[in-house]
């Protein structure tokens, strides 16, 4: 099976992909790693991004049968398994802090995580699609539950946190 992780940056797909890799024995794709050697249009010096040709990479890009694909533009890629790791603001501040990003750009994710935006991108483009909240859980308990849904054994939830912005 494919496994989409993705999420607003710092909600723990590169820390949780690692992990599960080791415990399902499957190999990790890092998307940011492969779309910035191959499929960079521009770089856009004001927000300190690349901007990529993620039409091109979708259409491209040649899966394994059997991986997980960590990234925060994973869930353009066709799976039928979709995790979307979640974090509160207060907890997403925090961890995206402690990456030391600038204040600005902490900011402009903490809003996109509390807008929904890449959730409900990813149900609007796929089937199966979980949310997990990693506030206040270990990478481990998260791991579990990526399990427990792979299994179908998870209640699929959805989570709106725009009340604690
Ligand atoms: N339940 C959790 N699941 C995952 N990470 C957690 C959890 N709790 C705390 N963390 C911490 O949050 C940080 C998440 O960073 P990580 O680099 O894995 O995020 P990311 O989603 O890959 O970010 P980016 O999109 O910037 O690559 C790590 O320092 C990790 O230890
Ligand atoms: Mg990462």
């Amino acid at each position: 099976m494919k496994i989409i992780l993705t999420g607003t940056p710092g909600t723990g797909k590169t820390t949780v992909a690692k992990k599960l890799s080791e415990e399902l024995e499957v190999p990790v794709i890092d998307l940011n790693q492969l779309l910035s050697r191959e499929y960079v249009i521009e770089k856009d010096t004001e927000r300190e991004s690349l901007v990529v040709d993620v039409e091109r990479a979708v259409s491209e890009i040649k899966l394994p049968a059997e991986c997980i694909i960590e990234g925060h533009l994973a869930h353009f890629l066709d799976s039928k398994f979709v995790v979307v790791l979640r974090c509160k603001p207060k907890e997403l501040t925090q961890r995206l802090k402690n990456k030391n990003w600038p204040i600005k750009k902490v900011k402009e994710n903490i809003e996109a995580e509390a807008l929904n935006i890449i959730s409900d991108e990813a149900r609007d483009m796929n089937d199966k699609v979980f949310d997990i909240d990693t506030s206040h859980k270990s990478p481990a308990e998260v791991v579990e539950m990526v399990k427990t849904a792979i299994k179908g054994k998870l209640k699929a939830e959805k989570y709106d946190f725009l009340e604690l912005l």
